[in-house]
């Protein structure tokens, strides 16, 4: 697996969007967003959509695909979950692991987020590891035991080299879909928490590979700023990713 050209932006679609509307999305937004070689960008529609994705994105390979969630067993029973080798094989070339609303309202744990890790490289999937503290826990003084605790179940017994080529995804909960985006600083401050104790685990080098994302009510007319921050290496974009104008808009941040 190659380094990303960062930025890397990428859109979350959550559950929204089935294949007519995937088809609808990708037709405007090619014709929006000339192909780029100067940062990485790519999309998470439901797994449904994958298929309809993989068809309207032919002739962009600039574009690249990945699915919202997978499983950390290869196959077997479990109904409603996909594994990742079956979403590589469908088109995805990334996972999203992790993400607060699987953590918060599906009950995903740390270590499961370790296993979904593990398997998504064993597929040949990028894992998109995504972190982030709750509104309380900042309050508390806990951003730091939160986060960085996420970060190690999500890398733990994951050989250094592997770990070298993930995404990471610093998403503050209480910044996802509430229209209050972390500030630059904000931002600043976590990502440089989470790219020192990556270099602790895997060294500087390495840690300095990983593109560390900002996620968390990234709009157009925020997402210079927050790119421009130190350490943060792209967005994770929720909401603003849903209309292809504002994401292209935040593609050319
Ligand atoms: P939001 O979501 O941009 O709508 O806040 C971000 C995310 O959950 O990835």
């Amino acid at each position: 697996m190659a380094a990303f050209v960062k930025p890397v932006i990428a859109g979350n679609w959550k559950m929204h969007k089935g294949p007519s509307q995937t088809r609808e999305f990708f037709s405007r937004f090619i014709e929006l967003r000339e192909a780029t070689a100067d940062r990485t960008i790519l999309f998470f529609p439901p797994a449904v959509s994958l298929a309809a994705a993989v068809e309207a994105l032919a002739g962009r390979p600039d574009l690249l695909l990945g699915v919202q969630n997978s499983h950390w067993e290869r196959e077997g029973a479990f109904t409603g979950e996909i594994s990742p080798g079956m979403a590589r094989d469908a088109g995805a070339r990334f996972a999203l692991i992790g993400h607060s609303e699987r953590r918060h309202l599906f009950g995903e744990t740390n270590e499961e987020v370790g296993r979904k890790v593990a398997a998504a490289f064993e597929a040949g999937l990028t894992p998109v590891v995504c972190v982030g503290e709750t509104l309380e826990e900042r309050e508390a003084g806990r951003l730091e035991e939160v986060i960085l605790g996420q970060l190690d179940a999500a890398i733990e017994g994951i050989a250094p080299e592997l770990v070298a080529q993930m995404i990471l995804a610093y998403e503050p909960v209480w910044a996802i879909g509430t229209g209050v985006n972390a500030t630059p600083e904000d931002a600043a401050d976590a990502h440089g928490r989470l790219r020192r104790r990556l270099a602790e685990r895997i060294g500087d080098d390495r840690a300095a590979e990983v593109p560390i994302l900002y996620g968390g009510s990234v709009k157009p007319n925020n997402a210079q700023a927050l790119l421009a921050a130190p350490d943060v290496d792209g967005l994770l974009v929720g909401g603003a990713s849903l209309d292809p104008e504002s994401f292209a808009a935040i593609t050319r941040s």
